[in-house]
C-alpha cells in the first residue's frame, strides 16, 4: 500500500469528497487482525480509533488500550489525529491491553483516605496494637490529640482538593499500581500513628514553645500548599489538560514559583518537619 506521507491534506480531503482511511488492528503479541475498520475519517483521533474498537470489544474500554504504530514503539495519544501519523490510507494499528484501570481521582481518594482511617485505628487504640490492658484508653498528653488534629486536617484537606480543586491531565493509572502506592501512604500514616499514640510517648522536651513553632509552620505550610494547588489548577482554567509554566500570582505563598517550578512539595516538605518537629524529641520508656 502506498504511503501518502508529504501529499497536502487536500489529496486525502477535497471540498466535496472525503477520502476515508482503513484501519486494521493487530494484537501486539500474536500479531493477529483483531478488527478491521473502514471508513474511517482522516481527521478523526486515536480516541475515536479507540471507541470503534470498544464497540467490537466492549472489554477493552479505551483507558485500557494501548494503541501504537510499531508493536514496540510508544503509546499513540488520544489526541493525535490519523492523517498526522506517519501511516499510509490503510492504517495498521497495533492494540496491547493495560489492563483494568483507575480514574485518577479514585486513585487519591484511596490513598488519602486510608492514612485518616488508619491513624484512628491508633488514636483509639485498637486492642491489637499496644495490648488489651491499653485498649480504647486515651493519651493523657494535649500535643498527641493535636497531632491527632494535625494529621486528619491534612488528609481532609487533601481530600477536598481531589474532589474540587485539581484538574488532573491523565485519565488513568493500571489498577495494580494502587496496591504500591496505597502501601507507601498507609504503611507511613501507621508507622507514625503507632509512635505518636504510643502509651509510653512523653510529650517534646521544648514543651509549649515547641509545640507552638511548629503548628505554625504547618499552618504556614498547609496554606501554600494550598494556595500552589489553586495556582496549578487555575493553569487549567480553560478545560485545557496540558501543563503550563507555572508562575506566581498576588498570592505571597506563591511566590516561590520565582525559584522552583513544585513549590507545593516546598511546602509539603515543610508540613513533614513541622509534624515531625513535633514530637522529634519524644521518647519511649
Ligand atoms: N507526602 C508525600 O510523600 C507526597 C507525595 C506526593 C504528593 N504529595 C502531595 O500531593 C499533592 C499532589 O501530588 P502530585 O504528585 O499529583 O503533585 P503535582 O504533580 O504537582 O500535581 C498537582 C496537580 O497540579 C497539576 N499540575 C502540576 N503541574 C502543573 C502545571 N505545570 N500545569 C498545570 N497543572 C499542573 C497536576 O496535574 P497533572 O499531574 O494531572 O498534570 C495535578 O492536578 C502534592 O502537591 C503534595 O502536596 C505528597
Amino acid at each position: 500500500m502506498a504511503s501518502w506521507r508529504g501529499l497536502p491534506h487536500r489529496a486525502i480531503m477535497s471540498s466535496s469528497r472525503i477520502s476515508f482511511f482503513e484501519v486494521e488492528i493487530l494484537d501486539c503479541k500474536t500479531k493477529q487482525q483483531l478488527c478491521f475498520l473502514d471508513k474511517v475519517e482522516p481527521n478523526h483521533t486515536v480516541n475515536d480509533i479507540k471507541l470503534m474498537f470498544h464497540k467490537c470489544y466492549p472489554q477493552w474500554y479505551p483507558a485500557r488500550q494501548s494503541i501504537r504504530l510499531d508493536p514496540k514503539g510508544r503509546s499513540l495519544k488520544d489526541e493525535e489525529v490519523l492523517r498526522e501519523l506517519p501511516v499510509g490510507t490503510t492504517a495498521t494499528l497495533y492494540f496491547r491491553d493495560l489492563g483494568p484501570q483507575i480514574g485518577w481521582t479514585m486513585v487519591f481518594l484511596t490513598e488519602y483516605a486510608g492514612p485518616l482511617f488508619v491513624y484512628f485505628l491508633f488514636y483509639f487504640r485498637m486492642p491489637f496494637f499496644y495490648g488489651l490492658a491499653k485498649a480504647f484508653t486515651s493519651s493523657p498528653h494535649s500535643v498527641v490529640h493535636l497531632a491527632c488534629c494535625c494529621h486528619s486536617f491534612h488528609y481532609i484537606k487533601r481530600l477536598i482538593e481531589t474532589i474540587f480543586v485539581h484538574r488532573f491531565s491523565h485519565g488513568t493509572m493500571p489498577l495494580k499500581s494502587i496496591v504500591k502506592n496505597c502501601f507507601y501512604y498507609w504503611g507511613f500514616a501507621a508507622w507514625l500513628a503507632y509512635y505518636i499514640n504510643h502509651p509510653l510517648y512523653t510529650p517534646p522536651s521544648y514543651g509549649k514553645k515547641q509545640i507552638s513553632l511548629s503548628m505554625i509552620m504547618f499552618l504556614i505550610c498547609e496554606t501554600g500548599n494550598f494556595s500552589i494547588h489553586i495556582a496549578l489548577s487555575n493553569l487549567k482554567i480553560d478545560g485545557s489538560r496540558s501543563r503550563r509554566y507555572p508562575f506566581p500570582t498576588r498570592n505571597p505563598f506563591t511566590w516561590l514559583f520565582f525559584f522552583v517550578s513544585c513549590p507545593n512539595y516546598t511546602y509539603e516538605v515543610g508540613i513533614g518537619n513541622s509534624s515531625l518537629s513535633e514530637h522529634v524529641l519524644i521518647r519511649l520508656h
